[in-house]
């Protein structure tokens, strides 16, 4: 018999119930929900609605169920339709007569409201906990290797030597917008429903703010209609994830290329590789070709949850019960994707001397070649003009550039520029790829960190 039987003649179709019924995928949330219960019976001590004694009658039977849940020996009864309800229902059999008392002056569409936003506050800040790890993963691997140069990509053609740690902490900062994010989002959820009821609040004589306070919320709900409705957060949740899965599928991406016998700037450990059930010599780059293809489900799930939101009349429709599984999902796969792409740059072998002398191609100089011709009083785009003729002049006569230039009464001042490093060490304005800069990156970067791991 379901808790709400009274009004029914006879009991639900089984299409329906299976349609329905949500305990199969929320009961993960069982630990969020008794916090949010045992808040609700403070309020109802508050309220004299329950004595004191009664009260704590329900705390220490909440205690026990959670145990049950802990241990994982919870039995769940067919009338169970969600974890809400299946608490409800053991706490009324453990506790007796004032288990009848647990959901005085509350609605499961309050209740719900409350416990995945308590869920949701945990999730964000492990997310932003690992995204921050992963960060750290990445700085240390240009660390390792801190003298490591490579060509720096625009059109994945060769364009400019950067320093490796200058191109890995570009990653860095992308992920460190991540976590800001996910913490700003934390920071907009604080906000408790419980006590809203099912819309329109209660003629008993609670204090929601008692709950509130006792559930580390910032704020109490101002409407008891958008509280019970508003899952802003849920969307905002599975944007920040989503943003962030795009940024760990093209680092995937990355290390895909870089592992490639094409490119060879990497080797990732063993222990973070698949081998070829059919060809023996390969070693396979999944943890990256994961990274990037499960951004497709990140994205999927905040597109699903927004069309499901578009057009919701107020307030609660069951349709917000669509809300929890790309949630579950996106969190549990963004915590797998960051746990092992930090693996894989903590195995990580950079092959600095292919990378090097990647970098050291002779074209790579001819903005440094201009960039003198600047400094000597020639306007930039004449300057342009005039390397432009002399590259093309290496390439239709096949001759080395730097040969070329050597050779050339009018550039063979400029030789010293191809000497392998001389580039990079070039580029010294604020923020660029070269060592000199480098110093000042990392200041900031370091006080970034210590900002956002201070508000974890
Ligand atoms: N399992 C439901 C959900 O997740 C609980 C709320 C049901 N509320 C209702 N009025 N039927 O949304």
């Amino acid at each position: 018999m379901t808790l709400w039987a009274g009004r029914f003649n006879s009991s639900m179709d089984s299409t329906i119930w299976d349609l329905s019924e949500s305990y199969s995928f929320d009961h993960v949330l069982y630990a969020h929900d008794i916090a949010g219960s045992r808040a609700h019976v403070e309020v109802l001590v508050d309220a004299e609605l329950v004595s004191r004694d009664e009260g704590d009658r329900l705390l220490l039977t909440l205690d026990d169920v959670e145990a049950e849940f802990d241990r994982g020996v919870f039995v769940r009864k067919p009338e169970d339709e969600d974890i809400h309800m299946a608490i409800e229902r053991r706490v009324s059999e453990l506790a007796g007569d004032v288990g009848a008392k647990l959901h005085t002056a509350r609605s499961r569409n309050d209740q719900v409201a409350t416990t995945l936003r308590l869920f949701t506050r945990d999730a964000l800040a492990e997310v932003a906990r690992r995204a921050l790890e992963l960060g750290d993963a990445l700085s240390d691997l240009g660390s390792r290797n801190p003298d490591a140069y490579m060509p720096g990509y625009t059109h994945l053609q060769r364009a400019q030597p950067v320093l490796l740690s200058h191109h890995l902490n570009a990653h860095v900062w992308s992920l460190l917008r991540d976590v800001d994010r996910l913490l700003d989002a934390r920071e907009r959820l604080d906000v408790s429903p419980l006590g809203a009821g099912a819309l329109a609040g209660t003629s008993l004589p609670i204090d929601p703010s008692v709950s509130a306070g006792l559930l580390g919320f910032h704020e109490t709900f101002a409407n008891s209609m958008d509280a019970v409705s508003d899952r802003d957060f849920v969307a905002e949740a599975l944007f920040d994830i989503a943003l962030l899965g795009v940024h760990l599928s093209r680092m995937g991406e990355e290390l895909v290329l870089w592992t490639s016998a094409e490119f060879n700037f990497a080797t990732l450990g063993d222990a973070f590789t698949t081998g070829s059930s059919m060809l023996p010599q390969k070693k396979n780059s999944d943890v990256a070709e994961l990274a990037r293809g499960k951004c497709g489900r990140l994205v999927g799930n905040l597109t699903g949850l927004l069309v499901t939101l578009k057009g919701l009349p107020l307030s609660y429709n069951r349709d917000l019960q669509e809300d929890k599984e790309p949630l579950f999902d996106s969190v549990h796969q963004v915590l797998l994707v960051l746990a092992a792409l930090a693996g894989a740059y903590r195995s990580t072998t950079f092959n600095g001397d292919v990378a090097r002398s990647a970098a050291d191609d002779d074209f790579l100089v001819a903005i440094d070649i201009a960039e003198r011709l600047v400094d000597e009083g020639v306007p930039f785009r004449r300057a342009h003009e005039l390397v432009g003729r002399l590259v093309g002049r290496a390439v239709e006569t096949n001759v080395a550039f730097r040969d070329l230039v050597a050779g050339d009464a009018a550039y063979e001042r400029f030789a010293d520029l191809f000497t392998p490093g001389a580039s990079l060490a070039r580029r010294r304005s604020p923020g660029a790829a070269g060592p000199e800069a480098a110093g000042a990156q990392q200041v900031r970067l370091d006080e970034r960190r210590r900002e956002l791991r201070a508000r974890l």
